[in-house]
């Protein structure tokens, strides 16, 4: 059974998105490898909180439950508990590499863009800054669907 992470800055935007359209492609697609999925933040600015109200309405507007969300910080157990942690962009991987990771040859950090279908970025734009939550959503459900095509 897998236990996946996903990772951003603030743990309201990016990677609560990420989580929850996961655990909706899991169901949906009845795929059974899946134990916890969660997310969080590398700065906990926002712990406690729920997720941003743009990215939970983009969420009810596509039918993913998402309630019960509460933002947390990076910590020790939570990447010891990870097989996959899906980072955002480069300081997301940055960050959660220098802190935790020892064996950087099995890396169990990836970026999630790896999985993009067309390759034309390499980072998960930030929505806090840019205001795009669309973007994101378009990007991690291409990303999602591509990474669980591995998957039973
Ligand atoms: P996220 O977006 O990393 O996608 O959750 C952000 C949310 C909050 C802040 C930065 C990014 N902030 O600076 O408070």
């Amino acid at each position: 059974m897998i236990n996946v992470t996903f990772v951003c800055l603030g743990n309201i935007c990016r990677s609560p998105m990420a989580e929850f359209v996961f655990k909706h492609l899991v169901q949906k697609y009845n795929k059974k490898s899946f134990k916890k999925i969660q997310s969080c933040g590398t700065s906990g600015y926002h712990d406690g909180e729920d997720m941003h109200i743009k990215t939970k309405a983009l969420l009810i507007e596509n039918n993913i439950e998402c309630n019960n969300f509460v933002s947390q910080k990076i910590d020790k157990k939570i990447y010891d508990s990870s097989d996959y942690i899906f980072v955002m962009d480069q300081k997301n991987y940055d960050y959660v590499v220098d802190k935790f990771e020892n064996n950087i040859k099995k890396s169990k950090v990836v970026k999630i863009t790896d999985y993009l279908t067309n390759k034309t970025i390499d980072y998960v734009p930030d929505p806090w800054f840019t205001g795009n939550f669309y973007q994101v959503y378009d990007i991690i459900l291409d990303c999602l669907n591509n990474f669980l095509k591995d998957f039973d």
